[in-house]
């Protein structure tokens, strides 16, 4: 089945176009929101696994944004014929595609170590805790149709084959192209393991995903500046989504929330709300990507004043585990490719 364009005109070549991926809720509805304040001349292209939500998005930034040019496209990237089926969608509905907001991600079943919080909460490791849930959260996984692990396959691998099939309308000569990943200040090195990189046998998936996700950004950087394609990762701090509510049942988010509010005013990373969270996401889209450092993970921030700020953070990546997993990601590909013949044609 061809990928379904749902709704939305051909974008015009003057136009910039902006593809966000997980556009239809939290911190991707958020975004797009807020870049068509920024800019209302873009084409945006909201990327969603349900059309039903997806229209119902549409219809919001319409009513708030009206005459703005969105269309919708169907993708799963936790499925592989359906990254495949988009990215043949992408490359003949637009000649370039300027912004790529790799956002659409997934922890599941997440588990709350409350031993792990309450004796994290009388040590020093208090600070780091709340700014990155270190030791606080465990996860489940399972396999996806393809035999890939769901969360790498959703929040890395899906992505990255999207990327690879979109070359074509990625970075042209003398006009580049932005990927922005929102990655998480949960990637854990330690999480991580490049002779078990989708992470089938630990119980912290989603840390190694986002992990894998800041490797997979030094290496994009590496193998595609030179054809005018930039990568950068960003936290978007703490923010109350269906991600989040995810991890508690309702009743104690109920309870939690005002205290999230409170301890706001000493921790900027709570950013709490989607608009927030976007600040950094939103600060990338007025950059100059050869100006930014592919070393470092762009921050949203909100001050105890409600003030949005952006700062960044050197990550805890080497360039050579970085180059080691991106090879084992194209070994990946090819292994796909000869399983099935859908897996998009590289040179
Ligand atoms: N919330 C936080 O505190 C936080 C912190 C750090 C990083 N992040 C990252 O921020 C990103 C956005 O998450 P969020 O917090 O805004 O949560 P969210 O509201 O649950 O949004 C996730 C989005 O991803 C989409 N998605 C999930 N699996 C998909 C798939 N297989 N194919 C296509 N789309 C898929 C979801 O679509 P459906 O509606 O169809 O499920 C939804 O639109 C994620 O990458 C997350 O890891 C969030």
């Amino acid at each position: 089945m061809a990928a379904e364009e749902v709704a939305g005109p051909r974008a015009t070549d003057a136009r910039r176009v902006v593809l966000v991926t997980g556009a239809n809720s939290g911190i991707g509805l958020a975004l797009c929101e807020r870049i068509l304040s920024e800019d209302n001349q873009i084409h945006l292209c909201m990327a969603c696994r349900n059309m039903q939500k997806a229209e119902a998005a549409k219809s919001e930034l319409q009513l708030s944004h009206p005459g703005a040019d969105i269309s919708l496209l169907k993708i799963d990237v936790g499925n592989i014929n359906s990254v495949i089926q988009a990215a043949q969608e992408i490359r003949q509905r637009y000649q370039h595609v300027d912004y790529l907001y790799l956002n659409a991600g997934i922890m599941l079943n997440p588990h709350f170590s409350l031993k792990a919080f309450l004796s994290s909460l009388l040590s020093r490791k208090v600070f780091t805790m709340f700014q990155t849930g270190e030791g606080l959260l465990t996860q489940e996984d399972w396999l996806t149709d393809d035999g890939l692990q769901q969360v790498f396959m959703t929040n890395v691998f899906g992505h990255f084959l999207l990327i690879r099939n979109l070359e074509p309308v990625l970075g042209q000569a003398g006009c580049t192209s932005q990927v922005v990943w929102t990655s998480s200040s949960n990637a854990r090195k330690s999480a991580f393991n490049l002779t078990d990189y989708q992470h089938s046998q630990g119980q912290e998936s989603y840390s190694s995903s986002k992990y894998a996700t800041d490797l997979l950004n030094v290496g994009l950087n590496k193998h595609y500046n030179s054809k005018g394609l930039f990568s950068s990762v960003v936290c978007p701090g703490l923010v109350l989504t269906n991600l989040t509510y995810g991890i508690f049942p309702p009743v104690l988010w109920t309870l939690i929330t005002p205290i999230m509010w409170l301890i706001r005013v000493f921790m900027n990373s709570f950013t709490l709300s989607p608009y927030n969270g976007t600040e950094a996401l939103v600060w990338l889209f007025t950059q100059k990507p050869e100006s930014l450092d592919p070393m470092v993970k762009y921050l949203s921030c909100t001050s105890g004043f409600g003030n949005n700020y952006v700062t960044s953070c050197k990550m805890d990546v080497d360039v050579e585990t970085a180059e080691i997993f991106y090879q084992e990601l194209l070994k990946l590909e090819g292994k796909m490719k000869e399983k099935s013949d859908v897996t998009g044609d590289h040179s």
